[in-house]
This record gives structure tokens, C-alpha cells and sequence, in this order.
């Protein structure tokens, strides 16, 4: 199938290259100049692990390819996918002019041959039939579509794997001919991996994007609530949450306390669907208590930090990880920022390694200092700060990372060690709800 991916970032350019790999002819548009050099020369602009061995294979079997040339993508294709960014407003609610914009744009380009438009941002309920209004409003008339809302679930860092092996396919429509037209785009997907497929409505598709990461946030911020509990009580934190996600009703996945969730979704979503709820006058406050333990994860955190350091006022403190989460160079949200923000109100000298994230990093904190590798930021430091579990540093010769600091101190925000282990060395440690 001839199939148009507006808007190649994480989701787009993911979803784009998966499918051009299950056989069908791709389209990537994107009006991000520099982006869009980057992939018509073939390289990812972003590091998601296996993404570019995709693209490279891919672009070389001509199955995939990227413009900026959306009219001609839209006129060319049968299935047109909206993947463009759905960032928050000041007040939190979702905003959606990036997916009105490009309405705007299929309608233009709208004719008399059948479309299948697909939302695959993540949006509030209902935005599917403001997209339709749209589209009716601005196209020819007799213009032939449908609107289908296709919810991604892809976890950066994860994300190739996420779209080759996925939970479930959800695909909300409501017509016969959108539901056989996404049966027929996923076929390959369907048969090799027996993925549940879910059609429902499109408004369920919508509130089952919004309602899962509602949830998922929902079990971090339970995890960092007992985190604070074990700390007051003198509990293990991970003894406490192993033992209840053992109980298959609850699960042991996203249960890990730290610092908190971050990133370009949770917060975003969450404060999204707090607006949907006050809009519907339903009550919010489950989702008002995620948030208020989120911040209160990292604050916690920083407290701690500044309690233990006192006079922070050009010591030299360590910073390792800085991507909201490990194998990405996402900073979007970053936990790791908010540290980095309080520690420079309290004028310490801060170096900083991440594996991935550094260069981004250095657009919104240009003042602070970047090492070429975890070893290197490490050397003389006063304290080591744990912002994000990358396998390299759950990795370290402690003895050798003891050697190498001034002060054996470590703040560890992921619980990447065991306390006893660590404390045997001669550091003092701290961690999460431990
Ligand atoms: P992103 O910012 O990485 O990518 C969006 C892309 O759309 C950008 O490259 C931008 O230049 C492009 N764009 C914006 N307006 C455009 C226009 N008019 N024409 C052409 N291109 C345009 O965002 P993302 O992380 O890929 O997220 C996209 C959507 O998917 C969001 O709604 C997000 O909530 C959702 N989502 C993201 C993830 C994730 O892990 N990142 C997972 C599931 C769902
Ligand atoms: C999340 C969801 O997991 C995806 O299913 C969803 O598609 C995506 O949002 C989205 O809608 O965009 P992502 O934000 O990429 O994916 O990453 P996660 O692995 O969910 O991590 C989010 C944040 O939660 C990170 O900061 C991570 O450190 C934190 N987290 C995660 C915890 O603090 N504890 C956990 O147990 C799990």
C-alpha cells in the first residue's frame, strides 16, 4: 500500500520505516529543514537503537523515502498518517494546532479517490471529529475519506522493538471500508507477531491512548508515594514493591521509583487529560495526586542532595545521565534538568556525562561542564549524582569510582545499587525510599 507519514519524529519516522519494512511503499514528510536534510541523506536525526540499520535497508529497496512535499505525498497515497507533535499549552490542555495545520493541508490536497486519514498523535477525545469537520470544510466537495484513530504505544529507546512486537493494535473506526483498509496495512504485522487487534470506536481509540499512560504514570507515582513511605518508616522501597507486583493482578513492570517520570509524554498527557476530565466534569483529582507526587519524587531528591552537601557553592559535583530515560537522547522533560537547575541556583560547579543526551543537553545548559566519559566526570568530583540507570553505570568498578572522587558521596535517583554493597565500599548512599 501507498501510505504518507506526516510528521517524522520518534512515532512518525518509526511507524514510517516499520511499515515501509513490512513491504509498503512510504512517504515521510516533515517541514523541519534540518530534520529533513538528515533523512533525505539517509541518517536518523534521532538515536533509537536499530532505527537506522531500518532506515538505511529500507531507502536502499525503495520502499521508503522523504519529502517535503506533502500535497504530491497526499495526492500519491491511500493511507495518510498524522504523527506530528501534540505539545501542551500553558494551561496543559493539549495543543493541537500542528494536527489543524496539517488538516488543513490533506484537505487541500483531498480528491476524488478514497483516503484513509489516521491519527496517530496523541489527542484528546473527540479531536478525530474536529480533524473530519475540517477536512469537509476545506476539501472538494465529494472529497471520499475517513478519519481512524490509531494510537501509538511505543516506548522511546525501545521504539523499533515496541512497533515490531506490540501488545496490541488498537484502531478505532467507523466505517467497514477504514476497518479492512488498516486490517490490510497491519496484515504482515498481524500474522507474523498474532498481536491482539482491538476495533473499537474512535473516540475509545482516543481514550485508551490517554486512559494507558494515565495508568502507567498512575504506577510510577504510586512506587515513589511508597517511596517516601519506606523512607519515613525505615522500609526497603524495593523489597516492598518486588513482593506486590509478584501478584499477577498488579504486575512488577513500571513499579520502579526514582526520581520521576519524565519525558515528551507522561507529563504532557497526563496534564492533557486532567483538562479532558475538567471538560467532561469529571472529578480530576486521582490525576491532580500523580502529578503532585511526581514533582514531589524529584524535589525530595534535590533536598536530600542539598541537606547532605550543605554549602554547595563551587563544589564539585558529578552529574550522570541526563535523558529522562536510558537508551535515548531525550531530555524533554529530563528529570536530570530540574537537579541540574537547583544545583546552579546554588552555584555548584556541575559536570556532567550522559551516553547520548550531552549534545542536547548543551542547548539548554550551555554553562555547565561536559566530559567525554562517565570516568572522566567522575575524576576529583565531590559527589556523583545518578539522574538515569544507563547499563554502563550499573556497570562501574566502584572501587575504582571511590578512587577516583574527592569525597565518596552518591545520590543515586534510579536505585541502581545495593545499599549495603555500596555503603561496605566506604561511600555514603543515597538512594530512593531505601
Ligand atoms: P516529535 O516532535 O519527535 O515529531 C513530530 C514531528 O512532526 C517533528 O519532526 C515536526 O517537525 C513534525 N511536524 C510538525 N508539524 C508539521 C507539519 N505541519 N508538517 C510536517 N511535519 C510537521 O514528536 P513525537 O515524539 O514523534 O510525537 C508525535 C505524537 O505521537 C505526539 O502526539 C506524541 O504524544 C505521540 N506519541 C509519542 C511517543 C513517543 O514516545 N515519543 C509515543 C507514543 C505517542
Ligand atoms: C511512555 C509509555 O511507556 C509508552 O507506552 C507511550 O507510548 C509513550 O509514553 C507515549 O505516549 O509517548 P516513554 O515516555 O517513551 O513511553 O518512556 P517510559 O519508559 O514510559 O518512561 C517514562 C518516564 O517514566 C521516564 O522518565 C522513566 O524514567 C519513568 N519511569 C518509568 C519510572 O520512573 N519508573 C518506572 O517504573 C518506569
Amino acid at each position: 500500500m501507498k501510505v504518507a507519514i506526516i510528521g517524522s519524529g520518534y512515532v512518525g519516522l518509526t511507524t514510517g520505516t516499520c511499515l515501509a519494512d513490512f513491504g509498503h511503499q512510504v512517504i515521510g514528510i516533515d517541514n523541519n529543514p534540518e530534520k529533513l536534510a538528515k533523512l533525505k541523506s539517509g541518517v536518523s536525526p534521532i538515536y533509537e537503537p536499530g532505527l537506522q540499520e531500518l532506515i538505511t535497508k529500507n531507502i536502499a529497496a525503495g520502499r521508503l523515502s522523504f519529502s517535503d512535499d506533502i500535497n504530491l505525498a497526499i495526492k500519491e497515497s491511500e493511507i495518510i498518517f498524522i504523527c506530528v507533535n501534540t505539545p501542551p499549552k500553558t494551561d496543559g490542555a493539549a495543543d493541537l494546532s500542528f494536527v489543524e495545520q496539517v488538516s488543513h493541508q490533506i484537505a487541500k490536497a483531498l480528491n476524488h479517490d478514497h483516503k484513509i486519514i489516521v491519527d496517530k498523535s496523541t489527542v484528546p477525545v473527540k479531536t478525530a471529529e474536529k480533524v473530519k469537520e475540517t477536512l469537509l470544510q476545506h476539501s472538494v466537495s465529494q472529497a471520499k475519506f475517513d478519519v481512524v484513530s490509531n494510537p501509538e504505544f511505543l516506548k522511546e529507546g525501545t521504539a523499533v522493538k515496541d512497533t515490531l512486537e506490540p501488545d496490541r493494535i488498537v484502531i478505532g473506526v467507523d466505517t467497514e471500508l477504514a476497518k479492512q483498509k488498516m486490517l490490510e496495512l497491519y496484515q504482515p504485522l498481524i500474522i507474523k507477531t498474532k498481536a491482539p487487534v482491538k476495533i473499537v470506536s474512535v473516540r475509545s481509540a482516543e481514550l485508551i491512548k490517554h486512559g494507558a499512560n494515565t495508568f502507567l504514570a498512575n504506577k510510577i507515582s504510586f512506587a515513589n508515594l511508597m517511596a517516601q513511605i519506606c523512607e519515613e518508616a525505615g522500609a526497603d522501597v524495593v523489597e516492598v514493591l518486588d513482593a506486590i507486583g509478584l501478584d499477577d493482578r498488579i504486575g512488577s513492570q513500571f513499579l520502579n521509583p526514582g526520581i520521576g517520570f519524565g519525558g515528551s509524554c507522561f507529563p504532557k498527557d497526563i496534564a492533557a487529560f486532567k483538562k479532558t476530565l475538567e471538560t467532561l466534569a469529571v472529578d480530576n483529582s486521582l490525576i491532580e495526586a500523580i502529578e503532585k507526587i511526581n514533582q514531589q519524587a524529584v524535589n525530595r531528591f534535590i533536598q536530600k542532595i542539598k541537606k547532605e552537601l550543605w554549602a554547595l557553592d563551587g563544589k564539585k559535583v558529578t552529574i550522570l545521565g541526563l535523558a529522562f530515560k536510558p537508551s535515548t537522547d531525550d531530555i524533554r522533560n529530563a528529570p536530570a534538568l530540574k537537579v541540574i537547575d537547583a544545583l546552579l541556583k546554588e552555584k555548584a560547579q556541575i559536570i556532567a556525562y550522559d551516553p547520548q543526551a550531552m549534545e542536547n543537553t548543551k542547548k539548554t545548559f550551555p554553562q555547565i561542564q561536559y566530559a567525554p566519559s562517565a570516568e572522566a566526570a567522575i575524576q576529583g568530583s565531590e559527589a556523583l549524582i545518578i539522574c538515569t540507570e544507563w547499563d554502563e553505570f550499573k556497570k562501574f568498578d566502584l572501587v575504582k569510582v571511590k578512587q577516583l572522587m574527592t569525597e565518596p558521596i552518591i545520590f543515586d535517583g534510579r536505585n541502581i545499587f545495593k545499599p549495603t554493597e555500596v555503603e561496605k565500599l566506604g561511600f555514603k548512599y543515597f538512594s530512593v525510599g531505601r
